[in-house]
Formats: C-alpha cells, structure tokens, sequence
C-alpha cells in the first residue's frame, strides 16, 4: 500500500473521460491505490481506460453512469462498495455547459439539464459517498465549480446557478462533515484549453477576448487544474476544508478597465 498507510485510497473522479476529469486522472493515478473513472461517454471512457492501463501500478475501473439519475449512481456506487471498496476520494468534476442562451431563452429542458448534471450530480454522488467515508473516518471531496460559481456572466445564467449552487454545496458539506474527518473543498477554474473551454473554432473570438483579460494571457492547461486537486486531497493539507480556491491566471482579480 502507498506510503505505508493503513487503508487504502479509493478515488472517483466524475466526468473523467473529459478534459479536466482526465487531467485530474492522469495527477491522481500515482497517488492512490484505486482510481475509478466515471463517465456517460463510452467511447471517451474506453479511450481513457487505454491510455491509463497501459502504464498504471494502481487499479484503474471504468464505470459508465449518468450521474444526474439517482437510481443509476446508487446502483453503480453499491457495486463498486460491495466489489471493491469504500470511495474515500470524491471528484465532482462532471458538468456541462449548455447553448449561450439569454436567460428567457432557456427551455425547462435545458434548465433541468443544466442543474442536474452540474448540481443534482453533486448531490447524488456525495449522499452515496458521505456515510462510507463517515465509516472510515476519512474522506476528501473536491467539487470542480468554475469562476461562474460565484461571479455573474451573460448567457449562461443556468450554468451560472448550478455552479452558485455546487459553491453552496461545498460549504454545506464541509461544516456538516467535517466532524467525521471529511473535507470538502471547490476549485474553480477560469477559462481552460477544453472542449468545454473555448478552444471550439465557432467561439475562437471568445478564447482572444478571455486571453486578453487574464494577466497571464493564456487559458489554463488541464494539467494544471489535476496538480491542484492532487494537491488538495494530500493528508499535509487536511485543515483545508470548505475553501474555494481559483485556479484563472488572474483573470477575476482585477476589474478590466486598463
Ligand atoms: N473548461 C473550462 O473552461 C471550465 C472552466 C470552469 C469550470 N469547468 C468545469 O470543469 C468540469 C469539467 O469540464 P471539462 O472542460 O473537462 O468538460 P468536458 O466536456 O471536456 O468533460 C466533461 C465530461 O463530463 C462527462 N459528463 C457530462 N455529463 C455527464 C453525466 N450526466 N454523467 C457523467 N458524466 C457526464 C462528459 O462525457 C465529459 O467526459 C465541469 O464541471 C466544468 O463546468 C470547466
């Protein structure tokens, strides 16, 4: 076992055939004992489980679920307790974006879609989660929020308030679990080089425009998102707990006008 340590590290990362999820996946890899990679993406899943297996000593599972269907987190969870262990590393980095929309252009579809991937997914997972890390007396969750958690933005109120809400959610679960050894801490990203970034041709515009108001003049690098996750779940930074650490090169720090 790692480090001479007593128990084993058990991580799930959500959303992890993704961008950042994979990033984080890549940093995690060398820290814990099993790294279970959850995804709704197959193809992407498979891709990933290849890439990883090929130079892993740690047991890497694949594990296709919605995490926005209670019923299908549950089922997955309870196999993955009962055939392999109790989780004791929690990363909720699956969300997505949705269409630039002004807010009265928002279906109720959309609006659900939104919230419950990028909140209810939060939620699904942590209320699975929370009593087995209870257990073991120890637990790290990490929620992956955005800068959008707790600054506005146009067109994507939906976004916006889900990520409002996983800010909320971090806080919560911090003071009501803390007692129980367990930490929960969001990182929130500016502008990063993913699909869900704005490295899309259709939006390049947008890209110049974010690089242009971030003083390191450059969107992060996924990499750099799981070195700080990494960072955040190691036991010498346990009385970390309830932060929300940015992660944007700078870009919120200043009000833009020179
Ligand atoms: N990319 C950015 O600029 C940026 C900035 C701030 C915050 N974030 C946040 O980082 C996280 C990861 O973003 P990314 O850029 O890697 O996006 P991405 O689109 O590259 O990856 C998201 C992954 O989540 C998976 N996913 C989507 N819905 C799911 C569901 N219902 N169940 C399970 N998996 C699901 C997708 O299949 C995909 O693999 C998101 O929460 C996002 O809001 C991203």
């Amino acid at each position: 076992m790692k480090n001479n340590r007593t128990y084993k590290k058990i991580a799930i990362i959500t959303g992890a055939a993704g961008g950042i999820g994979s990033a984080i996946a890549d940093k995690l890899i060398e820290d814990v004992d099993i790294l279970i990679l959850m995804d709704i993406n197959r193809d992407k899943l498979s891709q990933l489980m290849k890439k990883l297996n090929s130079s892993a000593a740690t047991q890497i599972i694949g594990t296709l679920c919605d995490i926005s269907d209670s019923k299908s987190v549950n089922k997955e969870l309870e196999k993955i307790v009962s055939e392999i262990g109790l989780p004791n590393i929690l990363i909720n980095n699956a969300g997505i974006g949705g269409p630039f929309h002004r807010l009265d252009e928002v279906s109720d579809e959309e609006w659900y879609q939104i919230i419950n991937t990028n909140l209810k997914g939060v939620f699904n997972l942590s209320r699975y989660l929370l009593p087995h890390m209870k257990q073991q007396g120890y637990g790290r969750v990490i929620n992956i929020a955005s800068v959008q958690g707790y600054l506005g933005a146009a067109l994507s109120s939906t976004y916006v308030a889900s990520k409002h809400g996983v800010i909320g959610y971090t806080r919560a679960i911090a003071a009501e679990w803390g007692a129980y050894g367990i930490t929960c801490n969001a990182v929130c990203p500016g502008y990063v080089d993913t699909i869900m970034g704005i490295q899309e041709e259709a939006i390049s515009g947008h890209k110049q425009s974010v690089i242009s108001k971030t003083p390191l003049a450059r969107l992060a690098q996924p990499s750099e998102i799981g070195s700080l996750v990494k960072r955040l779940i190691h036991d010498e930074l346990f009385f970390i707990n309830g932060s929300v650490i940015t992660i944007d090169g700078g870009l919120t720090c200043h009000v833009g006008i020179t």
